[in-house]
């Protein structure tokens, strides 16, 4: 959020460093460009008052040169002469507005004049002296005790021999001359050669002195004024504070008037130039602005996006880090699980064992009663023979040694099946016989069923039907089927177990389906009995372990087959149901046929 803040900043004060640089330079250029105009104008103003300063003075230049040949003045030895000749004199200085017209002689003295205002003697007058070198005299000055300001012209006259007889003095009235153009814009005023003020449509200006070191002008009472002058390219500025009729900020300009030995000078106010820059600044400045702005709210735009951007990527990333630990804790999951798997595998083939070693160990007693009995007839039978040998019958010892031989046969099978039943190793599955799987199930289980004289009910079918499986586990599971149903029938007389071999048409093709049925009570709790060591028989006896069921369940689904346990009514009825072997590919290299 700072971050975002400080960008902000930054964008803000580049624009504005922007907005100002710009609006500078374009206030510049457009005030140079104002002053330029200005100064033309001011130039014009400047030349028009010149002139017409200087043409106003020319008249009474003109006078004075037409006055100094006048025949009235020729002869002035005479009182009369004199009287006529000031008589003259005063008409002119009348009509022309002049402050006095006199008439002096070489000497410097005034010899008649209209009004008198100079005294008597002009001998020190630069203008007379002037004029006695035969040439026009200028002077001006201010006359006293009235403090008038007065521009002088002095003519010389010639005798008849060209010699300087003496001069007509004008002398003219400046502020006649201001009169006219007084007060109008803008100051304007002359320096005489002093750098003196002394013609000025200012009036508070006049007297001013120019400075001895650089511009300005300082007041004639001593006092000091504050000026600030530069250059503005080739325009002179000046900063003054001098009255409110004068300008703050001038440009200043000045010309040379040689005619009447003066220096025009002219202050034009700049303001109007200043406000047309800023104008034309400030326009550019807004452009500038707005434009800035739109770069800003696109880079705003661009910079949202890529914050947006960066927000989804970090989410994506984050997910993707969430997905892969989930992946990793499923793979760990699933090892786990199939590590419990294969240890439950372990552990139900431990569990099949055990229950084939428990069922060998509840059939022990009617085994090995089932091999002494033949081992006794073998033995009895050797007994014969022998006596028969001894007493020279060959063909009747003969005969016992194929009882011998018979009995050991069946010897022999018995172990067989006890060995195939007891072997832990695991059995291929593949095609089996179902009538001999019974058959031998009943062969294990033969003894003890005659030792509690149970009947077992069974019909081989005809031709071998096959079933896929395991030999020996399905004779395990009939091996149990039918010692439950005999210890299910102990309390009672009659003892009766039913097999039986059926086909039956499922979904997935033909099903065999085996029963093994008894006539005792019947299961009392038929949701349980596959449960693991769910027994009704007596806890810690060797019967009743409660594991019989619960692998025969294990083993048949092991087949694809399905077990189940119902009660008649009679008793209790258990069905195996099984896949019908079929060959495959035509070849029976995957089927196994043990029971050849
Ligand atoms: N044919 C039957 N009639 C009545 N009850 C039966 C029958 N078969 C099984 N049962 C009941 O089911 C229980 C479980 O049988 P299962 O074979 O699993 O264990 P068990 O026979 O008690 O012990 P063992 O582990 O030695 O087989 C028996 O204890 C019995 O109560
Ligand atoms: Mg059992």
């Amino acid at each position: 959020m700072t971050q975002f803040h400080a960008h902000r900043w930054i964008i803000l004060a580049l624009l504005l460093g922007a907005v100002a640089a710009v609006a500078g330079g374009v206030y510049r250029l457009g005030y140079r460009q104002a002053l330029d105009s200005l100064a033309e104008r001011s130039a014009a103003d400047l030349a028009l008052a010149s002139d017409r300063v200087t043409t106003q003075l020319q008249v009474y230049q003109e006078l004075a040169v037409l006055m100094a040949d006048h025949p009235t003045l020729k002869r002035l030895d005479r009182a009369e002469a004199r009287m006529a000749a000031q008589g003259l004199l005063r008409e002119v200085a009348d009509k022309t507005a002049a402050l006095d017209v006199f008439f002096v002689d070489r000497a410097g003295r005034v010899v008649v004049a209209a009004e008198g205002v100079m005294g008597r003697d002009v001998t020190q007058s630069s203008y007379f002296h002037r004029a006695m070198q035969g040439a026009l005299g200028t002077g001006y000055g201010v006359l006293q005790p009235d403090g008038r300001r007065a521009y002088i012209y002095a003519a010389p006259d010639f005798d008849v021999d060209g010699r300087v007889r003496g001069a007509l003095v004008v002398v003219a009235d400046v502020e006649d001359v201001e009169q006219t153009w007084r007060g109008s814009l803008p100051a304007v005023f002359f320096t005489n050669r002093g750098g003196e003020v002394f013609i000025a449509n200012r009036r508070e200006l006049l007297f001013w002195q120019r400075s001895a070191e650089g511009p300005g002008l300082s007041p004639p009472d001593g006092r000091q004024v504050a000026l600030r002058a530069w250059m503005e390219g080739p325009h002179e500025i000046w900063d003054l504070r001098w009255s409110p009729y004068l300008p703050e900020r001038a440009l200043h300009q000045a010309v040379n008037l040689p005619q009447i030995g003066m220096v025009g000078e002219i202050l034009v106010d700049v303001a109007p130039a200043q406000r047309l820059a800023g104008l034309q600044a400030a326009a550019m400045a807004a452009i500038v602005l707005a434009l800035g702005a739109m770069l800003a709210l696109a880079l705003e735009r661009r910079r949202t996006l890529a914050e947006a951007n960066t927000v989804l990527e970090s989410r994506v990333a984050a997910r993707t880090r969430a997905l892969s630990a989930t992946n990793m804790r499923l793979t760990r999951e699933v090892q786990e699980r199939q590590e419990a798997e294969a240890a439950l595998k372990r552990a139900q083939q431990d569990l099949v064992q055990a229950g084939k070693l428990s069922a060998l160990g509840q059939m022990s007693a009617g085994i090995s009663h089932e091999l002494n009995q033949p081992l006794m007839a073998i033995q009895q039978y050797a007994e014969n023979g022998e006596a028969f040998v001894a007493r020279g019958k060959p063909e009747r010892a003969g005969e016992n040694l194929g009882r011998i031989s018979q009995m050991a046969g069946r010897m022999a099978r018995i172990i067989k099946n006890l060995r195939a039943f007891a072997r832990n190793e695991s059995e291929p599955m593949g095609r089996v016989d179902l009538g001999q799987v019974i058959a031998s199930a009943i062969e294990l289980t033969e003894p003890r069923l005659r030792q509690d004289r149970v009947d077992l009910i069974w019909q081989p079918p005809a031709e071998p039907v096959y079933a896929w499986g395991g030999e020996v586990r399905l004779s395990q599971v009939f091996v149990n089927l039918i010692n439950n149903a005999a210890d299910a029938m102990l309390e009672q007389e009659q003892r009766e177990i039913h097999i039986a071999i059926e086909t039956r048409e499922g979904e997935g093709g033909a099903r065999l389906a085996v029963s093994v049925r008894d006539i005792g009570p019947g299961l009392k709790e038929p949701e349980k009995i596959f449960d693991p060591f769910y027994s009704t028989k007596a806890v810690g006896s060797s019967e009743g372990m409660g594991l019989g069921l619960s692998i025969s369940y294990g083993l048949v689904q092991s087949f694809g087959g399905h077990i189940r346990g119902v009660n008649t009514g009679d008793g209790a009825e258990f069905t195996v149901e099984l896949d019908r072997w079929r060959a495959q590919g035509g070849t029976d290299t995957q089927q196994q046929d043990e029971v050849a």
